[in-house]
C-alpha cells in the first residue's frame, strides 16, 4: 500500500486503547531497524523527519528511504511525518515533497499567534490531502536548535484546547504533561511522574480527539550502561517509565514520539563493538549490530509499551 495519513490509524488506536509509535529517522539503518520490527509484529507506523534530519540527510534521500520501506513492507500502513515543523515554509516544502502528515510547532509563540500559524498550515495541508499535528504547552529539553529549560517549560492548559482545535482545524494535538526531549528527563533521585490529571481534563474537553506525546523515550538503562562501560559518559540519564506510557496509550494518546532511545541503542552498540574489535573499520560490520539493536528495541516498544502489534 502507498504511504497513508494518520487519520485511520488514530481512529483505530483511540477506539482500541493503544498508540502508534512515531520514530525519528535519519539514515538507512534506522529506517530498516524500525520497519523490520513493525513488519515482524504487524504494527502500523509513523516515520518522522525533523528539520535537523532534513539538514543532515537531505529531504529526497529520506523520502526515498521511506518509500523503499513501504515497498519492503507492503502489508503495513506507514505515514511519513514532519516532526517539529518550525514554520509554514518548511511544512509546505514537506507537503509538496511527499509527506502525508506535518507538525507545525508554534508552541513557543503566544496563543493567538500559535492559532494563526497553525490555521495557515492546516488550510494548505488539507487542500493537499495532508494531516496536521499542532502543539499547545512547552516541553523541556532540546529539539532541533531550540533548547527549553525546565523552568521555561509549561504544562498544557486544558481550558485552552477546545478553542485551539476549533479555531485551527488541526487533526491531532501534542500536549505537555511532564515528558521532555532528550536523555535527561528527570532529576536523579526524583520520581518520574506524568500529569495524568491534565491528560484526563484534555480528554474530557476533546472527546475522541487524538492526543500526541513528545519526549517519550524511556532511556533504557542497559544502553546507558553499555555507553558508560565503553568510553561514554552519560551520568543521570533518565527517561519516562514505560508503564506510564502504556497508561497514556490506553487513554486519548494515539501517537508516542521516540527518538532518543534509538540513538542510545545505536550508540551503545557501536561503542561496544569498537571496544571489542579495535581493529575493525568496515561500517557494515558495526552498523549491523546497531540496526539489530534498534529492531529489538522497537519490537519491544510496539508490543509492550504502545500495544499496537497486530493492528496493521
Ligand atoms: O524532538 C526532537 C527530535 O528528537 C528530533 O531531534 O532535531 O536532533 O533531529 P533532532
Ligand atoms: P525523545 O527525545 O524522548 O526521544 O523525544 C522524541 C520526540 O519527541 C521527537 O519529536
Ligand atoms: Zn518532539
Amino acid at each position: 500500500m502507498p504511504l497513508v495519513t494518520t487519520t485511520e490509524m488514530f481512529k483505530k488506536a483511540y477506539a482500541g486503547g493503544y498508540a502508534i509509535g512515531a520514530f525519528n529517522v535519519n539514515n538507512m539503518e534506522i529506517v530498516q531497524g524500525i520497519t523490520e520490527a513493525a513488519k515482524e509484529v504487524n504494527a502500523p507506523l509513523i516515520l518522522q523527519v525533523s528539520k535537523g534530519a532534513r539538514a543532515y540527510a537531505n529531504h529526497t534521500y529520506l523520502v526515498k528511504l521511506v518509500e523503499a520501506a513501504v515497498i519492503e513492507c507492503p502489508g503495513i500502513p506507514i505515514a511519513l511525518h514532519l516532526d517539529h515543523g518550525p514554520d509554514f515554509e518548511t511544512c509546505k516544502s514537506c507537503i509538496d515533497g511527499g509527506f502525508t502528515s506535518v507538525m507545525i510547532d508554534a508552541s513557543s509563540k503566544p496563543f493567538e499567534e500559535n492559532i494563526a500559524i497553525t490555521k495557515k498550515v492546516v488550510e494548505y495541508a488539507h487542500d493537499h490531502g495532508v494531516v496536521v499535528e499542532a502543539e499547545l504547552g512547552t516541553l523541556a529539553g532540546i529539539e532541533d536548535d531550540v533548547q527549553v529549560s525546565a523552568e521555561d517549560s509549561s504544562y498544557t492548559r486544558p481550558e485552552e484546547v477546545q478553542e485551539f482545535v476549533e479555531k485551527t482545524g488541526c487533526d491531532s494535538l501534542a500536549i505537555a504533561i511532564g515528558t521532555s526531549h532528550g536523555a535527561y528527563k528527570f532529576k536523579p533521585g526524583t520520581k518520574p511522574q506524568l500529569r495524568f490529571d491534565v491528560l484526563e481534563e484534555v480528554e474530557k474537553r476533546l472527546p475522541n480527539f487524538p492526543i500526541v506525546l513528545h519526549g517519550s523515550s524511556s532511556v533504557p538503562q542497559d544502553f546507558v550502561e553499555m555507553i558508560n562501560a565503553n568510553g561514554g559518559s552519560m551520568p543521570g540519564a533518565i527517561g519516562v517509565p514505560e508503564d506510564q506510557l502504556r497508561k497514556a496509550a490506553s487513554m486519548a494518546v494515539c501517537k508516542i514520539n521516540i527518538d532518543s532511545d534509538l540513538r542510545l541503542a545505536m550508540t551503545g552498540t557501536v561503542r561496544q563493538f569498537f571496544a571489542q574489535h579495535p581493529d575493525k573499520f568496515d561500517p557494515r560490520e558495526y552498523l549491523k549490530p546497531a540496526r539489530a539493536a534498534i529492531k529489538d528495541m522497537v519490537k519491544h516498544k510496539l508490543i509492550n509499551v504502545l500495544g499496537c502489534d497486530g493492528k496493521a
